[in-house]
């Protein structure tokens, strides 16, 4: 395999999002599906992305891998990685990063595992995809290596296997396996449990976490699962209707929130030892029509909080803790100009 350029210095992010910014042009309107989102990746963290169905996890995370399809087009900001601009990238530039620097594991093996080849042929076809000069014995070894380092027994007679012939956690693990194999620098995880049983979950997600270590990679993890985020993550972002509402390190999140959605999100954070299938909708009121989203904060029709300006304005972010904890929300300002009244 071709030698990877070494970019990454412990100062500068690998990915760096900025007021990315993306709508789907239907004809009932323009559906505003990410609408400002900005965040900064390192090499060797994980990021959580939570948020109810619908809040734009999925549009963003196929938007940074360039698999925006459809009616789909970003409408403004920038996505670097490795300090290049991802988004005026040629088609061929682009697919030398897809599967080799950067890679997805999508929600539902079946849709991306190819029915009719065997699981090795699909391994050997995204190695040699990405490395012309390796030899077909070299990939297949290579393939029955990472999938015992997923955790499949037997390697060297699974590769031989259709995807139909293996459990729905053994598919989800060779998804994991095919992601890892060019030993990419960031990995994108849209939901790669959700479909599990709790124990099979579990597992993955322990796995996800070893193999992190081992390879250094930089995982964006999106999930509608906190406890998920909890046990997996460094960071998370909230996200809702196409903002990212809240952002900050795991334990900010969850011992020091500041968002009116996160703390509802929060208290009704459904937990990993319980099986649940069902998607994140546990604050009152619908989600927002993002053809029409209100014109103020996007959560006030449902904030319990909600003032005369929130209907407004949009609100600003507010460093709300350390570390870069920060938060949209009016009450933020508010505190900090009564703070400031009170210390004159
Ligand atoms: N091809 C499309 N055409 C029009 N609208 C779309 C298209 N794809 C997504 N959207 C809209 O963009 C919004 C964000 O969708 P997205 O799939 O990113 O949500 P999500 O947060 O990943 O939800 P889930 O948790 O259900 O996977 C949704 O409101 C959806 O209706
Ligand atoms: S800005 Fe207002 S409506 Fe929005 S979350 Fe804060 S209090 Fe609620
Ligand atoms: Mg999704």
């Amino acid at each position: 395999m071709a030698e990877k350029t070494d970019y990454v210095k412990k100062d500068k992010p690998l990915l760096k999002v900025d007021n990315l910014k993306v709508s789907f042009f239907t004809p009932a309107g323009e559906v505003k599906a990410v609408n400002g989102i900005s965040y900064e990746l390192h090499e060797n963290e994980i990021m959580g992305i939570v948020g109810e169905s619908g809040s734009g996890k999925s549009v963003e995370a196929y938007t940074i891998m360039g698999l925006l399809a459809g009616s789909g087009k970003v409408c403004g900001g920038s996505i670097e990685f490795e300090g290049k601009d991802l988004l005026h990238l040629s088609r061929k530039e682009m697919s030398d990063l897809q599967g080799n620097e950067m890679s997805i594991i999508f929600q539902n093996p079946m849709t991306c595992l190819n029915p009719v080849y065997t699981i090795g042929n699909q391994l050997v076809e995204v190695v040699r995809r990405h490395d012309k000069s390796i030899s077909k014995k070299e990939a297949t070894q290579r393939a029955i290596d990472i999938l015992t380092e997923v955790g499949i027994n037997n390697a060297e007679k699974r590769i031989k296997q259709y995807p139909h012939e293996l459990s729905g956690g053994m598919r989800q693990r060779v998804m994991i396996a095919m992601g890892l194999i060019c030993n990419p620098k960031l990995l994108i995880a849209d939901e790669p449990t959700t479909a599990l049983d709790v124990t099979t979950q579990e597992q993955i997600l322990q796995l996800m976490k070893k193999l992190q270590k081992i390879h250094h990679t930089a995982i964006i993890f999106i999930t509608h699962n906190l406890g998920v985020v909890a046990e997996i993550c460094d960071s998370v972002s909230v996200m809702y209707a196409g903002h990212i509402v809240e952002q900050g390190k795991i334990e900010d999140i969850f011992y020091h929130m500041k968002h009116p959605y996160t703390e509802g999100l929060i208290a009704s954070m459904p937990r990993i030892d319980i099986v649940n299938h069902e998607r994140l909708n546990p604050i009152e009121g619908s989600p927002v029509d993002l053809l029409n989203p209100p014109k103020g904060c996007c959560f006030a029709p449902r904030c319990g909080k909600c003032m005369r300006i929130c209907q407004e304005q949009e609100p600003p972010y507010v460093k709300v803790g350390e570390n870069n904890h920060i938060s949209a929300c009016w009450l933020h300002v508010l505190e900090m100009k009564k703070e400031a009244e009170k210390n004159g």
